[in-house]
Parts: structure tokens; sequence; C-alpha cells
């Protein structure tokens, strides 16, 4: 924590760019009931950044789409998200929790982009 990550690759000049950053924008599709693994583990490369992260309060938004349209669907991923924003001390802005797409059309159909839209235009 709080020192150069072990893993010589490109993820230590994104982490440079949040640390620039004014918010970070979070986008996921739900897989098994949580955050696709290529986000996962970016977010799990922030640990070498943790207080710098923490201190900065910086913006977030959190965006997941789900196929199914149950109320279980987002539940685990609110949760967790919930506590990451707690954890890294971020400025919550919104959260577009898009669920029930499984089928062709669904999103000129369903009212997340203007959601997502009005978010957008508020922060
Ligand atoms: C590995 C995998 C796991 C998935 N798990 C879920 C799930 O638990 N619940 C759900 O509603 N959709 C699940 N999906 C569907 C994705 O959430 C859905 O495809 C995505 O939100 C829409 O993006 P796409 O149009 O790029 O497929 C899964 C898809 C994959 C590939």
């Amino acid at each position: 924590m709080n020192g150069d990550c072990i893993f010589k690759d490109d993820m230590p000049n994104i982490l440079d760019y949040i640390e620039e950053a004014d918010m970070i924008v979070f986008a996921t599709p739900i897989y098994y009931f949580g955050f696709s693994a290529q986000i996962k583990s970016a977010i799990d490369r922030f640990y070498s950044r943790n207080g710098r992260i923490q201190s900065k309060h910086l913006k977030s938004v959190f965006i997941a789409t789900a196929w199914n349209d149950d109320e279980v669907v987002m539940s685990g991923i609110k949760k967790h998200i919930d506590i990451l924003i707690d954890y890294l001390n971020l400025d919550n802005q919104g959260m577009i929790l898009a669920k029930g797409y499984g089928y062709p059309g669904a999103s000129t159909e369903k009212y997340y982009k203007e959601e997502a839209y009005h978010l957008g235009k508020r922060v």
C-alpha cells in the first residue's frame, strides 16, 4: 500500500491519470451478480495507491448493465459499490443500475440512457 506497485505494466500510468482526475466512472456488465473480472482486476490495482486515492475524495459514477430484470440482479453489486465508495472515500455522484437488457432493442426502449444523460449533465 502507498508505494510503487510491484507489477511493471501499464496500470501505474492509468493510476497516475486517476490521481489527476476529478472524477472516475466505473462501467461494467453484470457477470455472475458482480463486477466483470476485467474491471475488478483494475480496481484491485488501486491497492498501491489506496491512501492517495482516499485523500482525494474523487467524484465517482457507477454504471452497470444486466441481462436479467429481477430485483436480486443488482443487489450484490449495489452492496459492493456502497462499500467501495465508503472505503475509497469517493464522492458519489450517482449510479445507473440498468437491468433487463436481455433482448434485442432493450437499449432503445429502456429509460436508463436518459438517466445516464441527465447524470452526465449534472456532474
Ligand atoms: C460471464 C457472464 C456472466 C453473466 N452474468 C450475468 C448475471 O449474473 N446476471 C445477468 O443479469 N446477466 C449476466 N450476464 C449478461 C451480461 O450482464 C450482459 O450481457 C451485459 O450486461 C450486456 O452487455 P452486452 O450487450 O455487451 O452483452 C452475464 C454475461 C456473461 C458473459
